[in-house]
């Protein structure tokens, strides 16, 4: 019997023993680490599509300006959702597989509105990030609990991008004058 054969299924309801990348964290660590981390994909993934439909969907006198910050928001957002990933996976546990399991799981909302006014898109998006950057830190707290590490520390960097984010729209959005008036 080869050692794959007798490598015993950990208990994770997502995959099947094929799928189950080798790691020293008890099979808990993978199920707790592996949901924190697939729920922060889901809300990525929603973030990433909704600064992307206020970028085309952007209108007015700051148009160039807003545009082209969304885009760089957008770019960022969207390069860490291969890392989140494949830290699921590199912790044992299985991903997400599809735009039905990122809905079932997002908590960040949808806006299908026709016309969102600019300021209220960058509102809307300052607070999404607000949320995404607490939502970061609960799952840094989860990989902290069992010594992940290496989810830990991308995680770190990753609110910091977000509250870059944040600052940025919540600047963008302020009137001309130095009070903000
Ligand atoms: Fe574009």
């Amino acid at each position: 019997m080869n050692h794959v054969a007798r490598a015993k299924p950990r208990a994770n309801a997502v995959l099947n023993s094929v799928l189950v990348t080798p790691t020293d964290l008890p099979p808990e660590a993978t199920r707790d680490i592996s949901g924190a981390m697939n729920a922060i994909l889901a809300d990525t993934f929603a973030l990433y599509l909704k600064t992307k439909n206020f970028h085309w969907h952007l209108s007015g006198p700051h148009f160039r300006d807003y545009h082209l910050l969304l885009d760089e928001q957008a770019d960022q957002i969207f390069a860490t959702t291969d890392p989140i990933a494949e830290r699921v996976r590199k912790v044992g546990g299985g991903t997400l597989r599809s735009i039905g399991h990122i809905a079932r799981l997002q908590r960040i909302t949808d806006n299908d509105a026709e016309y969102v006014e600019p300021s209220d898109m960058l509102a809307e998006l300052r607070e999404d990030n607000k949320t995404l950057a607490g939502r970061l830190r609960e799952a840094h707290g989860v990989c902290e609990q069992y010594g992940d590490v290496g989810s830990a520390s991308l995680i770190e960097l990753w609110i910091d991008e977000t509250e870059r984010r944040t600052w940025f729209l919540y600047e963008a959005s302020r009137r001309a004058d130095s009070g903000g008036r």
